[in-house]
């Protein structure tokens, strides 16, 4: 009777481990950002570090920077101000054909204390998410290389 052959387990067929399709951004919100009284910072402002993040997603998904498409929602839910730390969290939640869905999330982490000095400040035990949103962005297929 013929020997079988044991298969090995390096097999090429063996399914890679998925990789977590997310980026952060930490960044100070410089005093000169600020735009409103009170030196309170604009929406727009958020939304245009939330596209910082996309822009890193699909650079590390498609090799390519894409285009925000649409924005399903967006929630200011505490103010952002100048001297403020922020940490920008994006998180790709679904793959279409040139779609690609994603989550935002911003908190802040570090606010000035202007009451006690100009310069003194306090990182927060409890990071206050200030801004959420989901929205979806484009790769052009021609532009997808596939790199993940
Ligand atoms: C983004 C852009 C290239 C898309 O063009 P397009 O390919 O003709 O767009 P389509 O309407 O055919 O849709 C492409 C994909 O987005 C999806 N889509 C379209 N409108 C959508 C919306 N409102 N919400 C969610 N998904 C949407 C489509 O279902 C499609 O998905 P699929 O390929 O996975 O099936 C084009 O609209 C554009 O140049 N917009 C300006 C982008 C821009 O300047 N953004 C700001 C700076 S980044």
């Amino acid at each position: 009777m013929p020997q079988k052959t044991k298969k090995s387990n390096t097999s090429t067929q063996t399914p890679k481990p998925v990789k977590a399709l997310k980026a952060t951004l930490r960044i100070r919100v410089s005093n000169s950002e600020a735009h409103y009284g009170g030196n309170l910072v604009s929406g727009s402002k958020i939304m245009e570090y939330f596209g910082d993040v996309a822009t890193e997603l699909l650079i590390r998904l498609d090799g390519d920077e894409g285009l925000f498409r649409a924005y399903d929602n967006v929630e200011f839910l505490a103010p952002v101000f100048g001297g403020d730390y922020l940490e920008i969290e994006g998180e790709i939640t679904e793959i279409g054909n040139t779609s690609r869905k994603m989550v935002f999330t911003a908190k802040k982490v570090i606010e000035p204390e202007p009451s006690i000095a100009p310069s003194a400040a306090r990182i927060l035990k409890d990071p206050i998410v200030v801004v959420k949103a989901s929205g979806t962005c484009v790769t052009p297929k021609h532009l997808q290389r596939k790199l993940s």
